[in-house]
């Protein structure tokens, strides 16, 4: 089957099923797929030998995101979340944007900083000036800390003095970490070049770390969507563009409303970063310092009118890595990469954003016509059907039934079971009745 990330009814299909099709269309081999995710892809043996003491692993659903194209290409994308909604509510935003032509992405290089920190200065500034002098040979020191970077193609690539007090200063290297996430390397290089950098400025060594806010390794996506696929059975497409555009409007004025935007934006991010083995953590501390660089918290996504299209665009560092760190060992990381089909770093912080700008499109969407509790009432009537012992094949229709009837309670589900066999007729409220026979 050709490589296609439009799947219809792929919702409806049971688990195993799902797995053969994403096998079809991704080349990712079927039995992979079944070892890999089994019982969450990592047995307690394994996890043993990633942190200290293990008693066991702790499962997260595992879905993917369909008719997601970015550049042109199109990606399954896996996803590991436990709210509801979020995958459903990326792949239907996604449709949208490739109605009108996909997501387009830009990647900055991989290049992180590793931070090093000097103290008891007499003149920082002086002290600054004399480094950059040094740099030729500062670069040449991280260098020789990281010879496989460097054989790579990687490696530092310029330093930049940051004076922060009188008697303090912060020296930025610049590195380039090809497809690694590159704390270690990064860490390494800071390590390597403190002793040295402290004798040039004339000061002690404090900190060497990493940055997390890594803001020259950005990713930008935009998307623009034309008003007819936006409309509702109850608004025109205009009418839904513009109730987006005041959403972003209320997100770029008021910081509690862009802290809830954002964090609508990461659903969609952190899901892939985890379904990848990535380290969420430091992804969600550069997003946040990111939206916070102007001193005031703003939105990392905005929506503008275009003519009668809807224009989304999202920026956010983005430190991914598709070599090293846990995606060695985690074969549901691994899994994921295939998947994905991607081969670098920089793909996989595209199709990430990618993800993030479709999670806020939703979001905004829904909140713009019919309110968010709408979808997310459809997903809870699912889970409320399976807690109430409801068939597989019964799962979608009770669903349904209690939704209608506005009776998402076990008693529901359990009465709209009833219905649907035959039974229970007499005791079935008229809304329960009334959505069985649709
Ligand atoms: C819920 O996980 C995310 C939203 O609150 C995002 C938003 O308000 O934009 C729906």
């Amino acid at each position: 089957m050709a490589r296609t990330s439009r799947l219809p009814g792929f919702h409806k299909i049971t688990v195993a099923e799902r797995r053969d099709l994403v096998s079809d269309v991704t080349g990712a081999d079927a039995g992979d797929i079944a070892r890999a995710l089994q019982g969450g892809g990592l047995d307690a043996e394994t996890a043993d030998k990633f942190v200290e003491n293990v008693l066991g692993t702790y499962g997260l659903p595992y879905g993917v995101a369909l008719n997601v194209r970015v550049n042109g290409h199109d990606h399954v994308v896996p996803m590991v979340i436990e709210e509801p909604s979020v995958v459903a509510a990326a792949s239907n935003a996604a449709k949208m944007v490739r109605m009108g032509g996909g997501f387009a992405a830009e990647m900055d290089p991989p290049r992180m900083i590793a931070q090093v920190e000097i103290r008891a200065l007499t003149d920082a500034s002086a002290s600054a000036e004399r480094l950059r002098l040094h740099a030729p040979e500062i670069l040449r020191l991280a260098d020789a800390a990281v010879p496989g970077l460097v054989a790579r193609g990687g490696g530092a690539r310029a330093i930049e003095p940051r004076v922060l007090a009188a008697d303090i200063l912060v020296l930025h290297v610049i590195v380039d970490c090809q497809d690694a996430m590159g704390a270690n390397l990064v860490n390494t290089v800071a390590e390597a070049v403190a002793d040295r950098v402290a004798a040039i400025a004339g000061g002690k060594v404090g900190l060497r770390i990493l940055s997390n806010l890594c803001d020259q390794r950005c990713v930008r996506v935009t998307c623009t969507v034309p008003a007819e696929v936006l409309a509702t059975e109850a608004m025109s497409g205009i009418d839904v563009i513009d109730g987006i555009v005041a959403a972003s409007r209320f997100a770029e004025l008021d910081p509690y409303r862009a802290a809830t935007h954002n964090k609508g934006i990461m659903n969609g991010i952190d899901a892939v970063v985890m379904a990848t083995g990535n380290d969420w953590r430091a992804v969600e501390a550069g997003a946040h310092a990111f939206a916070a660089r102007s001193g005031r918290y703003s939105p990392l996504a905005v929506w503008r009118r275009v003519g009668d299209a809807l224009h989304g665009r999202l920026e956010l560092p983005l430190a991914l890595g598709t070599v090293g760190g846990t995606l060695r060992v985690h074969p549901a990381a691994r899994l994921s990469l295939r998947i994905l089909n991607v081969t670098n770093a920089r793909e996989l912080a595209a199709i990430a954003a990618s993800i993030g700008l479709a999670s806020n499109l939703a979001a905004v969407r829904a909140m713009a016509t019919d309110g968010i509790q709408r979808g997310h009432m459809g997903l809870h009537a699912r889970s409320v059907a399976l807690a109430a012992g409801v068939p597989a094949h019964r799962i979608q229709r009770v669903a349904a039934m209690i939704v209608e009837a506005r009776d998402i309670t076990l008693e529901g589900a359990k009465r709209a079971l009833e219905v649907l066999a035959g039974e229970g007729q007499a005791t079935a409220s008229p809304e329960i009745r009334n959505a069985a026979e649709e």
